[in-house]
């Protein structure tokens, strides 16, 4: 007799059933400040034009440039069609182009040009009496962080950053949000004494990546993950964002930033969080953020970090079967510079679920190869009935969550190899999005921008969050600062010599992804 199959217990994730319907903008529009940055071109605005193309933005939508050129609105809009004709998803369609370009404008200023920010609050008056805007405006700030109390004390001489009861206004904020605690703290209180908190969107496009989303759904829609997501069967784990690129035209903007400040801070500690914290009672941004807090204030980089962080600079190299020059070669870089282009640190999670395993987190450019990912590598099995000739090969098993490229889950475990005689070796199980299903992910921009104008903050990291990232990666930092000159390693391998040491002291090491 087959036993009645007992109903599942109601979960969580049923509050996201409503969610699984289109979700468009109500009627707004967009200022960007940086318009003419490389994020801009190559992200926002191929952003923007993906969502119009998708039908998600409202008919009367209002994109408005500002900047330093002097552009009439065709220059701006010439502008903006090359960047989406260069970078945009989705094929270029003239319909979608001409509707989204009709709501395209342009202000000349500087950021401390007074009449400039008047001329902008009279241009949303206008578009809000002319295209149906509402009154609700989301600026985007993709400048440099010493503009950003600039910028936004503009607005709030403007009037532009008034909240009233029937429409809103936000601002979208992009990183680097600060240089370290301090600084993040003073930037958030120049933030918070204009826009409340909640109206206040940071980006790490990283949580905007349907890869990153998913390690909730892993997680917490499954039951077999769960019972084993701890101390008790994990050894550690290891997450690793390699880049194949090289500081490219950035060096103005990554000198003095490096690995560390641009990637662990931000992308790799959201990562931890997500892959770390307790079931959160419901996916409400207020809910989710307690448990991404909850576990970031039990993190800490361990010690002494001569040994468990490492850091380096590339030399020129072979990328592949391309001749890539060193980062002191690089043009606009200071070859006397001690900014790292490699960086990684150990932290542990003072918890119960955690005790006793390392996070190991890396990220570098001209690395291998491009690869995200984060691996959960297990315990060894506490006895091994087969002997050690038959299971020689056989590794620690692992579930990898591969954020990109080949975006997927993967699990490592041993099996025998067929034939007559009896050995076990690792195999791969792979699940990849792209076979299982026949829907492009978004871009993580696309649904940022979206979630913004739609008030919904469950991917964009709070002030404490923020500050309490830097709180645990400033020891680090503290101590590269008096270190000198990092360590070096050539373009196109995994890192320098000391960031293997740093594993192997553990009797562990590095995957090769
Ligand atoms: C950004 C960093 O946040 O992320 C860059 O500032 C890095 O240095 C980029 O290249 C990588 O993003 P992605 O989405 O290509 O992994």
């Amino acid at each position: 007799m087959t036993r009645p199959h007992p109903a599942p217990l109601a979960n969580p994730l049923r509050a996201l059933d409503d969610t699984r319907l289109p979700r468009i903008a109500g009627p707004s529009g967009m200022v960007i400040f940086g318009v003419t940055g490389d994020l801009a071109r190559k992200k926002l605005l191929p952003a923007v034009y993906d969502l119009a193309s998708r039908g998600l933005l409202p008919a009367g939508f209002t994109l408005i440039g500002f900047g330093r050129r002097e552009w009439s609105k065709q220059d701006f809009e010439a502008y903006v069609k090359d960047a989406v004709t260069a970078s945009a998803r989705n094929d270029f369609n003239e319909n979608v182009w001409n509707r989204l370009a009709e709501g395209m404008h342009f202000v000349t200023g500087a950021f401390d040009d007074d009449a400039a920010f008047d001329r902008l609050a009279d241009l949303l008056a206008e578009m809000d009496a002319t295209r149906g805007t509402g009154g609700n405006w989301a600026f985007y700030l993709s400048v440099p962080p010493e503009h950003f109390a600039g910028v936004i004390n503009q607005l709030d001489r403007c009037g532009m950053a008034a909240q009233d009861e029937n429409r809103w206004r936000r601002v979208i904020i992009e990183k680097p949000f600060g240089h370290d605690q301090a600084s993040a703290r003073e930037l958030n209180a120049v933030v918070n004494t204009v826009f409340p908190e909640n109206a206040v969107f940071r980006i790490d496009h990283y949580l905007g990546k349907e890869t990153v989303q998913n390690i909730m759904a892993l997680r917490f829609s499954n039951q077999m993950f769960e019972p084993v997501w701890n101390s008790h069967y994990i050894d550690h784990v290891q997450i690793t964002m390699a880049e194949d690129i090289g500081l490219g035209g950035r060096a103005g903007y990554y000198d003095g930033i490096g690995a560390a400040r641009d990637v662990i801070q931000n992308h790799l500690i959201q990562l931890l969080a997500l892959v770390a914290m307790e079931e959160p009672t419901s996916f409400s941004p207020r809910r989710l953020k307690a448990e991404k807090l909850k576990v970031l204030r039990a993190t800490t980089a361990v010690g002494p970090f001569e040994e468990t962080t490492a850091r380096g600079q590339y030399t020129a190299g072979w990328q592949g079967s391309e001749r890539v020059v060193g980062l002191r070669e690089e043009e606009g870089f200071d070859p006397n510079s001690t900014t790292e282009t490699y960086a990684a640190c150990t932290m542990q999670i003072n918890s119960r679920r955690w005790a006793g395993v390392p996070f190991y987190l890396r990220t570098g450019k001209r690395l291998g190869r491009r690869v995200t990912e984060i691996a959960l590598v297990f315990k060894r099995p506490p006895y091994q009935p087969f002997t050690e000739g038959q299971t020689d090969l056989l590794t620690n098993n692992a579930v990898v969550i591969r954020v990109q490229p080949d975006e997927g889950v993967l699990m490592r475990f041993g099996s025998k190899v067929p034939g007559s005689a009896f050995e076990v070796r690792d195999v791969n199980m792979d699940f990849s999005y792209s076979e299982a299903f026949t829907e492009q992910s978004p871009e993580a921009y696309e649904r940022l921008i979206l979630d913004a104008l739609l008030d919904e903050s469950s991917l964009f990291p709070t002030n404490d969050e923020v500050e309490r990232s830097w709180e645990i990666l400033d020891p680090v930092l503290e101590f590269w600062a008096a270190g000198g000159r990092p360590d070096e390693y050539q373009a196109g391998t995994w890192g320098p010599e000391s960031a293997d040491r740093m594993l192997r002291k553990d009797g562990r090491e590095w995957r090769r992804p």
